[in-house]
């Protein structure tokens, strides 16, 4: 199948690598625009560069935004919408593990840095971004959470707190945004241990195959997940396909979860 978001203009962070990277590349592939924002420009830019050269000019913007800053994300929404006639999708995706050790162990300073990238961003691009996907409905908001939302560990207070923050603002989304008449839906996935730089702390305590060998024991299926794996959830909630869908969460855990 092709052309599953094409006219769809969709804003997407985090994208200089990774999960963001990965939905940048399938955006384009099926027949989207896309604006890739990062702290790292330098990445955005050549991921950009790539998919210009691939699927034709215009297709891919890139832009330079710390997502917990909100004069950032109007400067860079406003840019965007210039660049790519509008705003039809927006993907929350930046986001960091960061803060380590139990919640006696974690610092507050560590606490507040997650939940500022991982919240306050979701909360900022949409409160921001709405305006925009307004004028291009039918739209999308697709926030990354993560199984970690829905699921505890002993040590990840941090992370645990801002995707399940993530998970329940999403659905706060869908319903204002239905409230309000608009066609604009907004979804979380929630992603197990999948392939990216993410888990490159682990592999460097553990070796590359003993951490990816030890995150897949936890998997039913028996694996950690692929980037394109979250790509194609992603492709569904910004595509009409998923016109009725809102307010849901959607699960690509190899599992996980069922447990
Ligand atoms: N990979 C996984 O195993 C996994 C699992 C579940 C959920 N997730 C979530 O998926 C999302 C993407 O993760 P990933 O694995 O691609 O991570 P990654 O570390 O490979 O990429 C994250 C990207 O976000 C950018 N970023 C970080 N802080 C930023 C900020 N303040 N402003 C703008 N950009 C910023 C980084 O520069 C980087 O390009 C995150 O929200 C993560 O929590 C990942």
């Amino acid at each position: 199948m092709s052309g599953r978001v094409a006219g769809k203009k969709v804003f997407i962070t985090g994208a200089a690598q990774g999960l963001g990277a990965a939905m940048a590349r399938a955006v384009a592939r099926e027949g989207g625009t896309v604006g890739l924002g990062d702290l790292n420009i330098a990445g955005a830019e050549k991921v950009a560069a790539e998919l210009n050269a691939a699927h034709g000019a215009g297709t891919a913007f890139a832009y330079e935004i710390d997502v917990t800053d909100e004069q950032q994300w109007i400067a860079a929404l406003d840019r965007a919408n210039r660049d790519m006639g509008g705003i039809s999708g927006l993907v929350n995706n930046a986001g960091i593990a960061g803060g380590k050790g139990g919640i006696e162990e974690m610092s507050l300073a560590d606490f507040r840095k997650v939940m500022s990238v991982n919240v306050d961003s979701v909360f900022l691009g949409a409160k921001h971004a709405i305006k925009y996907l307004a004028q291009h409905q039918p739209a999308a908001i697709v926030n990354i959470s993560s199984i970690a939302g829905l699921i505890a560990s002993h040590n990840t207070p941090a992370y645990n707190a801002s995707k399940a923050a993530v998970w329940l603002l999403s659905k706060n989304i869908a319903l204002y945004c239905a409230k309000k008449g608009l066609d604009v839906r907004s979804n979380s996935i929630h992603p197990t241990f999948i392939d990216t730089p993410i888990l490159d702390p682990l592999r460097g305590m553990l070796g590359k195959e003993e951490a990816e060998a030890k995150l897949a024991r936890q998997v039913p299926a028996g694996r950690i997940g692929k980037p394109e794996e979250i790509a194609m959830a992603a492709i569904y909630l910004l595509s009409d396909e998923s016109r009725f869908v809102t307010g849901a969460e959607l699960k690509v855990d190899g599992g996980i979860s069922a447990m």
